[in-house]
């Protein structure tokens, strides 16, 4: 990959960069909307990523070339203007650049910069994560500057909290930035704390992508959002971590239909990530398949994140054998459905589910055999 990079960089530039990054997307394994409300989450890198590669200039100008588009956005001297529409990808190394100085670190002038990706865009494996981290390796590489894998993560997650503007939790960027190949990333989002969790051999990723909608930036993130905020101030807590399962029960009524489906879907999803985690280290794939299902169900009966395509694939999935169990991926509202199934699970498989997909909904879902990778690093 550095090899490709650099050639390519060297065509578009005329000269070697000095800098060459990588980071990787990540699944969604189990903790699905808890980061934001202070509880615990699951995830695990993967084998793609996004690759950039940097070189300084001395006239100031940063020039961000995609290899996906083919095109430059070219940015004059401390220019940080938003950017929109096809070149609105440029919007997360800006965010970088500018979150930078906040952690005490200088930000880089001018560069030329190129990225790539072998990610599939909207299927919930977070690109936008893996941009954020691969630049923010690259700048620092730049800048001649050292910074933690803490600081790097948060950097991320700030570039998208204020520039971007989306108000994620910590999930994407701790899974891209402390992922190790076949392991599982475990945080505790109130710290934040970053541990890893052995994967059990014979474990296999499948990701169903639907390529429907994925609505994060517009908006539905943002009103899940607010409203565990406002679950959480009905109950009497300042995040929904704080709240028990019974004390959520014994609100039930009390509180508004909306405040108690979301936080119980929350305050039982912290619950399972712990029993998952027992379960992984009991090598129980069955039980962890049970929850990853039943995270599901709580998605679609409780935090109203999922879809009737995304329901039907795990109809579909969990009713198949060698699946330990099925459940979307991500923020939700489209984009991918997760199986977690055995070795013997094949492609023969994966494909009967999607042409029933196929005969229902007339397109056809992608299907990627995922495999876990290394986190962000610089090549
Ligand atoms: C998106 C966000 C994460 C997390 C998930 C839902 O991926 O970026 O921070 O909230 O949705 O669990």
């Amino acid at each position: 990959m550095k090899q490709i990079i650099s050639d390519l960089f060297r065509q578009i530039h005329g000269r070697a960069p000095s800098v060459v990054t990588r980071a990787p997307g990540r699944i969604e394994f189990i903790g699905n909307h808890t980061d934001y409300n202070g509880g615990t989450v699951l995830g695990a890198s993967i084998d793609r990523g996004v690759t950039v590669a940097v070189a300084p200039r001395t006239d100031g100008k940063r020039n961000f070339h995609s290899l996906f588009t083919g095109k430059t956005v070219t940015l004059a001297a401390a220019e940080t203007l938003k950017q929109h529409g096809e070149a609105s990808w440029v919007n997360y190394p800006l965010g970088v650049i500018a979150a930078m100085p906040a952690f005490g670190l200088s930000a880089p002038e001018g560069f030329d910069y190129v990225a790539t990706s072998d990610l599939p865009t909207g299927a919930g494996l977070s690109s936008s994560a893996a941009i954020e981290l691969a630049s923010g390796l690259a700048f620092l590489g730049l800048t001649g500057r050292q910074a933690d894998r803490e600081t790097l993560v948060k950097i991320g997650k700030h570039a998208e909290n204020n520039f971007v503007g989306v108000p994620c939790g910590i999930l994407d960027q701790g899974v891209s930035g402390f992922g190790k190949a076949n392991h599982l990333v475990f945080i505790d989002c109130r710290g934040p704390r970053f541990d890893t969790v052995p994967m059990p051999a014979g474990a296999h990723f499948w990701i169903f992508n639907t390529h429907t909608k994925h609505a994060l930036v517009d908006g539905l993130y943002a009103t899940r959002h607010r409203e565990c905020m406002e679950a959480a101030k009905a109950l009497g807590v300042s995040q929904l971590v704080e709240a028990r399962p019974a004390q959520v029960e014994a609100a039930q009524g009390k509180i508004s239909a909306d405040a108690y489906s979301r936080a119980k879907h929350v305050v039982d999803e912290i619950a399972r990530v712990g029993l998952a985690v027992k379960s992984l280290e009991n090598g129980d794939l069955a039980t962890v398949g049970g929850l990853l299902t039943a995270s599901h169900r709580s998605s679609q009966n409780y935090f109203g994140n999922s879809t009737e395509e995304l329901d039907f694939l795990v109809d579909k999935l969990t009713t198949t054998p060698r699946v330990y169990g099925a459940r979307l991926t991500g923020g939700g509202f489209g984009g991918a459905v997760m199986a977690l199934t055995d070795e013997s699970f094949g492609e023969d498989q994966a494909k009967t589910v999607a042409a029933a997909y196929e005969a229902k909904y007339g397109a056809r879902p992608d299907i990627l055999h995922m495999l876990t990778g290394e986190g962000a690093q610089v090549l």
